[in-house]
C-alpha cells in the first residue's frame, strides 16, 4: 500500500519524522511536498495527496500542518477522502476502526514526536471494522437527490 505525504511549512518538522519512521516499518511513501520552510499554502499540498489517494485504489495518506485543522478541512473537500486530524492512539485507532480513514493529519506544532510516532504506527497497523461503519461511510458523500434525513 502506498502512502502519499504532504504538508505545509508548519508541518514540515513532523512529516519528516513520521516518513522516517514510515520507511523504517517498510512502507512505501511518496512526498508530495512542501521541502521548504518558506511560508506556504496547506490546501495545495492536502490537494495533492487526495488526488493521487483518488487515482490510486487502497492508497492512504499523512497530511501536517501546524494546527492539522487548516490541512484536513481541505483534503476533506474531495469525496472518497476521510482525513482524521488525530491528536492521541485512541483517535487514531477510531479513525480507521470506524471511520476507515484513508488520510492520517496531525498538528506539528501541538503533537509531541513520540506522541505522533504511536499515533502514526496505530493507524498504519488497525484495520476497519466494516460492518455497521460501512454504511455509515458511505453515508458521508452527499447525494444531492437526497432529502435531509
Ligand atoms: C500556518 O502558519 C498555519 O496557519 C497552518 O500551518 C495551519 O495551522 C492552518 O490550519
Amino acid at each position: 500500500m502506498k502512502i502519499y505525504a504532504g504538508c505545509d511549512h508548519g508541518g514540515l518538522l513532523l512529516k519528516k519524522t513520521l516518513i522516517r519512521r514510515l520507511v523504517e516499518l517498510g512502507h512505501q511513501v511518496e512526498d508530495l511536498g512542501t521541502n521548504s520552510e518558506n511560508s506556504c499554502d496547506y490546501s495545495d499540498f492536502a490537494h495533492a495527496v487526495a488526488l493521487k489517494i483518488l487515482a490510486d485504489p487502497g492508497a492512504k495518506g499523512i497530511l501536517t500542518c501546524g494546527s492539522g485543522i487548516g490541512i484536513s478541512i481541505a483534503a476533506n473537500r474531495h469525496a472518497g477522502i476521510r482525513a482524521a486530524l488525530c491528536h492521541n492512539s485512541l483517535e487514531a485507532t477510531l479513525a480507521r476502526q470506524h471511520n476507515d480513514a484513508n488520510v492520517l493529519v496531525m498538528g506539528g506544532r501541538l503533537v509531541g514526536e513520540a506522541m505522533a510516532v504511536d499515533i502514526l504506527e496505530k493507524f498504519f497497523s488497525t484495520s476497519f471494522d466494516g460492518g455497521r461503519h460501512q454504511a455509515r461511510i458511505e453515508k458521508i458523500e452527499i447525494n444531492p437527490e437526497r432529502q435531509a434525513n
